[in-house]
């Protein structure tokens, strides 16, 4: 890995806390970053160098995945670090700024690579770009990154008008829009997956398959962000970026390589070949819904409109669950549904794939429902396992179910943020979100939020703690299908806990 810079925007926030510095800390501990680096923190408050550092280390104690006991490590790291005060919208701010940068790359003899992290507000994206291309801060003779978190854009039009102004001062493949689901690490084995197994490869198309769900619940509700939340909604919130971004990795027919530009094409294929969403057809192909009061864990939890912030009279979407079909050799006629929402029963992010019965043409006497699955746990546990049918021998030769399969607990993953920086500081692309992508999935939402936006689509109350409006499971039910892993699939979802006892050496589990 080069040497580096590493610019922080927003050092003294929330994302910077929880996520970068702890993120940075286990990347560090692992050996991952270079052995010459520096971090400039910028922020308004006027921190010195030692606060800032104790802050750093306060959040690593709170936030790290791994416990945090070697102080000679934590001081090392921390010599990283130095803090600047910057006001984005003073362009002597910035010229000090690139001093700073210059003479610390002179004392550490770093090459002027530089990657420029903007963990700000979107509102502060443009201004902050176009001044590190004016004051001279991008004008390097080594590397410069741009790396930028979510939401890009609020619409097609806002996101192009974004891009537009970006451009002037990033070239595309010097930008790197964070979409944190491509960082969590099963995310990222589906393409390895794929790659490399050709029983995987074998059966991923119509022939075989019968559906593909796709699930990201929360049991959180709408926190301290209703300000954000209110005007985002589930739709902007999670399904335009994460989920979609689910959807291309786990459809593309991915590469033979693992090239970043192949990559990128097979999304972009996915996002070209989905069936455009016609206006008449957006509120019987998507679910929205708000929760309502209820209770989490058996803890009651107020319903959305009552929550801090947010308007009684509130028609923004708290989940959302849609029926898309992708219209390409591999996946014609399979029905995808993608669901996301807060308040849920679960905090669960997973991938189902059932397969094609055909066990009523065998003239099997078993009357139940009983698809081969194939189930990607991504988070916040982690695993892989098929489920079988097999035959009980003590049970009259009725079917049985045997899971094979893998499981780690949250614990033991590491967290998105810390692949996505790694690549980033590597200059891999290849989990970012390229602009392709983003514009094309602007495109494809975009009669979902008309239809939202002129009240076109019923909104459903849904009890918190539950599965989302019955709405969303009569939409599987009318195509013979439902949500797997709900409550009457409580025997079931039970699995992957069976499977954990299992970790490295997939094994056999009734
Ligand atoms: C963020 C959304 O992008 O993803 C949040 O803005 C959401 O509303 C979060 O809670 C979910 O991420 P994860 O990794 O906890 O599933």
């Amino acid at each position: 890995m080069d040497a580096n810079t590493f610019v922080l925007f927003g050092a003294t926030g929330d994302l910077a806390k929880r996520k970068i510095y702890p993120a940075l800390f286990n990347l560090f501990i692992d050996g991952k970053l270079p052995e010459l680096f520096s971090v400039i923190g910028l922020g308004r408050r006027a921190w010195s160098d030692d606060t800032f550092k104790a802050n750093i280390e306060q959040s690593l104690h709170s936030f790290s995945r791994r416990e945090v006991k070697d102080p000679e490590a934590v001081k090392k790291f921390l010599g990283f670090f130095r803090y600047h005060v910057l006001d984005v919208d003073r362009t002597e701010d910035y010229q000090s700024l690139l001093q700073i940068i210059e003479q610390r790359e002179q004392s550490l003899s770093l090459t002027p690579n530089r990657l420029f992290y903007l963990s700000v507000g979107p509102e502060l994206f443009e201004t902050i770009a176009s001044h590190i291309q004016n004051s001279g801060l991008g004008d390097t003779t080594g590397w410069k990154r741009l790396v930028i978190e979510k939401p890009f854009g609020r619409d097609l039009q806002s996101a192009r008008d974004f891009n537009e102004q970006l451009a002037k001062s990033f070239a595309e493949e010097e930008i790197f829009r964070i979409d944190h689901y491509l960082g969590k690490p099963m995310v990222q084995k589906l393409e390895v997956l794929q790659r490399t197994n050709p029983v995987i490869q074998a059966s991923w198309n119509n022939r075989y398959i019968a559906n593909v769900q796709i699930t990201a619940s929360e049991t959180v509700g709408v926190e301290e962000r209703a300000g954000y939340y209110d005007h985002s909604g589930a739709l902007r919130d999670m399904f335009q970026n994460h989920m979609l971004q689910l959807l291309m990795m786990l459809a593309g027919h991915l590469p033979k390589s693992d090239d970043s530009e192949q990559v990128r094409l097979k999304k972009r294929h996915v996002m070209q070949s989905l069936e455009p969403l016609l206006p008449q057809n957006v509120s019987s192909q998507v679910i929205r819904g708000q929760y309502k009061q209820g209770a989490i864990q058996g803890n009651p939890v107020i319903g959305y409109k009552d929550e801090a912030g947010i308007p009684q009279d509130s028609q923004n979407e708290t989940f959302i669950a849609a029926k898309l079909q992708i219209d390409d050799q591999f996946w014609r006629g399979i029905p995808f549904y993608i669901r996301t929402g807060k308040r849920m029963k679960e905090k669960a992010t997973r991938i189902v794939i059932e397969f094609k019965e055909p066990i009523k043409q065998t003239g099997s006497t078993a009357s139940a429902h009983t698809p081969n699955l194939l189930v990607f746990e991504i988070s916040p546990n982690e695993g892989i396992y098929l489920r079988l049918n097999t035959e009980d021998a003590a049970q009259n030769q009725d079917l049985t179910k045997v899971l094979i399969g893998t499981h780690k607990s949250g614990s033991e993953v590491p967290e998105a943020y810390e692949n996505l920086i790694y690549d980033a500081l590597r200059g891999d692309s290849s989990f970012f979100a390229h602009w392709d992508e983003v514009e094309l999935a602007w495109k494809w939402v975009q009669p979902i939020q008309e239809a939202f936006a002129a009240n076109e689509v019923p909104l459903y109350e849904y009890e918190a703690g539950g599965f989302g409006p019955q709405a969303a499971h009569d939409l599987l039910a009318e195509d013979g299908f439902e949500w797997w892993f709900d409550q009457e699939h409580a025997e079931a979802s039970s699995a992957p806990a069976q499977v954990s006892r299992q970790d490295k050496e997939p094994s056999l589990v009734k």
